[in-house]
Parts: C-alpha cells; structure tokens; sequence
C-alpha cells in the first residue's frame, strides 16, 4: 500500500541504504518506485513505472553520491501506474519533493484552489498537491517548513504518511502523519524514517511510531517531533524490537512466501512462549467473560483465523462469537455497546478496514483486544488489550506464519474462557495449553511428510483455472484460507466452501477431470459425510484430492495426503503448511513471483 523512506546522515553516501532500505518495502507495493536527492545543493529525482530494480538500473541509482534521501514504492490508488504518476512529487520551483503513502480525500478541491493561484500539476495523483501546498506556504508565505507542516496538516483530509526533501535544508528529512503507518527510529549518526520497522533495522533496532496528527524532521543523530506547535517528547516513545536482519532476508530461499511457510516451526514456537509469559492472554479471556456479546474481525487471512477462532470458542469455551469481514463492520457495529468485546485481528496491526472497525466499535462503548504481530501498531495502540504473535517480520505478501500463530493466539484465549466458565479443571486447563505447545512440532512434521506429495500434485494442477476447495466445520474455514492463498499467489480460481453445500449448487461445474480439494479435520463423525461428498464428486468425473488426518484412512480420493493424528485442536497446523505449501508451488511452476501477486499489496491502508 506504498511504502516510504527517508536517511539523513552527515559523512556517508546514504544512496545504496536508500536502495536496500525501499527494497525491505517492496512488499507494500510494485508497481513503480522512484527516488529524490539531494545534490549540491539541487533535488535530483528519479522515477519510472516498475519494480525498484528496473528504477536503479535504469538510473544507475547505486553511482550516485548524496548524504540525504527519500524513496517510494508504490501501490497506484489515484492515477495509473507510469513515470508522472510515480513519487517523488515535486513543486513548481523543484525546490520540494515528496513521497507519500495514503490517500488525500480533499485534493481535487486542493488542486483547483492551487490551480487558481498558477500551480501547474504533472501529474493525475492526489499526493501532488502537497509538494504545490507547501510550496505556497515556504516559498511563498515565507514560513519555515515546521510552520508550513503545521499548516499542511490542519487542511489535509484523509490518510498520509509524508516525508519531504526542501532542497534549501539538506540535512532534514520533513514528515507528517495522518493513519498511515510511520516509523522513526534513533540512531546516533543517522535521521531515518519509514513505513515500516524492517526496512530500517539494519541501522537501528530502537523505534519510535508517529502518531496521527504529529510532524517534524530527522536530522543525523537527531528526531524532532511537533503535534499543534508544540514540540513532543518522544524518547519515553521508544521500542526496542528484537527482530534481527536475517529475520527479514531470504536465508538461502528463493522467495520470501517459501521461506516464512519453513519457519513457522519457529514462529509458532516463539508465540507459544511469548503466550505463556503474557498475561494479557488471561485479561483478554476475562474481558470476554464479562462481556455480554463477543465479535471477532479482520480482513483476508486474518479474518480466516477469526472464523477458526469461532469453532475453537464454540468447541472449548461454549460461545460462539460472530466473526465479520471488517469492511462490513458497520452492520455489527450497530448493535455493540459498553458489554461488547471486539477481538481485532490483524498482523501488520494497520490495515485500515480494520482499525476503522475498532473505532466504530469503540465508539460504542465496546472493548478491544487486538491480535497483531507488530509491536506498537495502529490498532494495538488503540485496544484496551494487545497480545502479540511472535512470528518475526512477515514479508511476503501471502499471509502464512502469521496465520498459524493468530490461530495459536486465539486457541490459547478460548481454553482460558472456557476454564473461568468453570468448563474444566486447571489441570485440564494445563493439559490443554500443553497440547498446544506441540504445534510448532506438528508443522515440522507436516512440511517434511507433505513437500514430495505436494511437489507431485502441483504439476498435476498448475495447468487448471479453477478448483474447489471443501471442508466441513473447521475445514470448512480452512479451506477458505487455503482457496485465499492459491488464488492471491498462482491466480487460479479456487472457490471454497462447506462441502455439504455442493449439491445445492455448485456441483453443477463439475466435469471430467474437475480439480476438487478435501480437508479431512476431526471431529470423527464428519468422516462420513466428506466421504460420501467425495464420492459424489468421484461419480460426476471430478478429480479429488484429500489433505487430512488419520482418521481419513479409510476414504478413497484419487489423490491422498494424510499429515497427523485426528487431533482438532493440532489439525491445523497438521492441515495448512501443506495447503499453504500448493499455493506456492502452483505459483512458481505457472510462472509467477509469489511475493509479488500482482495488484496485491502486504498491508491495505485505503479503504
Ligand atoms: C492474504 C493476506 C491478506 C491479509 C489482509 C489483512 O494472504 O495477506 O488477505 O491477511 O490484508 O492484513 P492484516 O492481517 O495485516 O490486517
């Protein structure tokens, strides 16, 4: 959803961190990249349509020398991907270039205004207006660049993340914020900023988030942050992270989706300690026993956990919370109040869909607990309660160890909802909590047995353009998750839904050799039922495969994998490596990079 960055330093050459550091934010958006510096005194900019790369090299970016820069990645929102449509933007005078993540919701009456005063715009895209505005408030009214943000962020409507280069001032980098993410971080020589904690980790681990409505400058070795004229102090601010640079580079895998499906042995295991030690897990639990209605929302795969989370209430905790896409949130949000919990699922912590539920819910009275991965995020900073998945950086843009570790969350809390509903005894309580410590085990066991199955089954599917994907109860939420993950990163059309529901419809599609995927999950006496399904769908020609459990054993499917035990709480970490596994290989044997999904973005920031 474009990604922004920004280094100042006062001896070194910044233009290949620069590269390096918008690179870690490709992730957030590709469709064309540009660069702006500062060069003897003179802004010097470079853009074009296209990854970072093809912009680097069309340049020869890497010959440059400059102590002072800001990059862009972009994710087109207003004006088609192209050269003029690129960031950075600048003025009339070329005195003024600015990136910007976001969305301007006043700029076309801000560019006709501008436009009356003999601003002439090159470009068809909101954040243009910035570089015109400013450039009425420096160059024309005279007023320093502090005083003209001031000013900029009382008149700007809608969404940003802006950092600016005013080639008069060549050792400030200027910002404002407004939603969008953006990130500071304290370094002795460096001033740097960005949209997110891993493209500036290599300089500094120490990070301060920006706030809606602040603005200021980095400078080497120094922040300077201001909220309505008065400057803030942010050094009680600063988070510490502890995600190192090889968690955010490829360690050896050829992308970035198939390197974070190997580790979530190790993001499970680390959430499943964090949980242990976090007694936000009880609070969270305690809020919703108190509560009279629990909602759970979140969009794509962390809406999918949401939904899994549902079953794992209803299984163990005798509730059943209604899960949302938080798009819609509006309809629900209707009906909370002051005993309404909503439990706000999101990795990046900033998608915007999400964050405006939770403040149309909080409105309301109603309480939050988050579910994010990252630490100091938008709707964190906004829940009365955050746990935290310990996944490490997630990069790639398919959500995959993020998934498992919200699912492990949001198992952990259910077992303590049922406990204080007096369900079951502490030690069944520890029972269960120990049971869930397997699942960094399970997904190890699962990769190892499912990589040469699934390698097989890919080449027999990656010529197909669609399939089906059905489970019942628990895998019926799996297989939506599993569908979401082939469509994004190989583009086949995969359409999930309960199995059962074929015969009221959708077999109708159903022809020789129709690719049609079963998840095999407990409980036991569904075994069945999908056997029968796949029967049904065997008879009409179709293809079947079935991904499960042992206790599938005696079903027949033309194509059989069977990962783990007929446990229900390990199933999906049993189920979904291997699932998550044939999305990746379906992606890369039809061609395409599954980092990069085409019109696909990590984290949405516009509605
Ligand atoms: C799918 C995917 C997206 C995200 C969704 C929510 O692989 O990554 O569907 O799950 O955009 O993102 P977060 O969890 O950051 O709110």
């Amino acid at each position: 959803m474009c990604g922004i960055v920004g280094i100042v330093s006062s001896n070194t050459n910044v233009v290949p961190l620069l590269v390096r550091s918008l690179k870690r934010l490709e992730y957030r958006g590709y469709d064309s990249a540009g660069f702006a510096f500062i060069i003897e005194g003179k802004l010097v900019v470079l853009k074009d349509k296209g990854y970072i790369d093809h912009v680097v090299k069309k340049y020869n970016v890497l010959s440059l020398y400059s102590n002072i820069g800001i990059a862009h990645t972009r994710w087109a929102t207003h004006g088609q991907p192209s050269k003029i449509n690129a960031h950075p933007h600048t003025d009339c005078k070329g005195l003024i270039a600015v990136v910007h993540n976001g969305i301007i919701s006043n700029y076309l009456e801000l560019k006709r205004q501008l436009e009356e005063k003999g601003h002439v715009f090159k470009s068809e895209t909101d954040t243009e207006v910035i570089a015109h505005i400013l450039e009425e408030y420096i160059i024309g009214e005279g007023l320093t660049p502090l005083q003209a943000l001031h000013k900029l962020v009382k008149i700007l409507k809608g969404t940003y993340a802006v950092a600016l280069l005013y080639a008069n001032t060549p050792n400030r980098i200027y910002f404002a914020k407004n939603v969008s993410p953006l990130i500071l971080a304290v370094s002795p020589t460096y001033g740097l900023l960005s949209s997110d904690i891993p493209s500036l980790i290599e300089y500094s681990r120490k990070i301060v988030v920006v706030e809606d409505g602040e603005y200021g400058f980095v400078e080497p070795g120094n922040i300077v942050l201001y909220k309505d004229g008065r400057p803030v102090n942010w050094r009680p601010r600063i988070h510490v992270v502890n995600w190192s640079v090889a968690d955010i580079e490829k360690a050896g895998y050829p992308h970035f989706m198939l390197k974070e499906i190997m580790e979530q042995p190790r993001a499970l295991y680390d959430t499943y300690s964090g949980i242990l030690a976090d007694e936000n897990v009880v609070r969270a639990a305690k809020l919703i026993v108190e509560s009279s209605k629990v909602f759970v929302t979140g969009a794509g795969t962390s809406y999918h956990a949401g939904l899994t989370a549902t079953y794992y209430f209803a299984r163990v905790a005798n509730q059943l919370p209604h899960a949302f896409i938080s798009s819609e949130a509006e309809l629900y949000a209707d009906l909370a109040s002051e005993d309404t919990v909503l439990i706000a699922i999101s990795q990046s912590g900033e998608t915007i869909d999400t964050l405006k539920a939770v403040r149309l819910f909080k409105k309301r009275g109603a309480k939050i607990i988050a579910i994010s991965n990252v630490i100091g995020s938008a709707i964190p900073r906004e829940a009365d309660i955050t746990v935290y998945t310990r996944a490490g950086p997630e990069i790639g843009v398919a959500a995959t160890k993020t998934y498992l570790t919200q699912i492990l969350v949001l198992q952990h809390i259910a077992f303590h909802v049922g406990f204080l509903r007096g369900l079951y005894s502490e030690s069944e309580l520890k029972n269960y909590i120990k049971l869930l410590g397997q699942a960094p085990k399970a997904v190890e066991q699962s990769l190892q047995r499912a990589s040469p199955h699934i390698n097989r089954l890919a080449m027999r599917l990656h010529r197909e353009e669609h399939m089906y994907i059905l489970g019942r109860l628990l895998g019926a939420f799996l297989a939506l998750e599993a569908a979401l993950k082939i469509k994004e990163v190989s583009y086949i059309h995969a359409e999930a839904y309960p199995a059962g529901e074929s015969k009221h419809g959708p077999i109708a599609l159903v022809h020789q050799g129709f690719p049609t995927i079963f998840i095999g999950t407990p409980p036991a006496h569904i075994v069945e039922k999908i056997a029968s399904n796949i029967e049904e769908m065997m008879s009409r020609g179709a293809f079947t495969v079935l991904i499960g459990l042992s206790c599938y054993e005696d079903v027949k499917a033309n194509f059989k994998l069977l990962l783990g035990p007929c446990d229900e709480y390990l199933a999906p970490y049993y189920i979904m490596p291997a699932l998550q596994l044939l999305a990746y290989r379906l992606a890369v044997l039809r061609g395409y990079d599954p980092d990069k999904p085409r019109n696909l973005a990590k984290t949405v920031t516009v509605e």
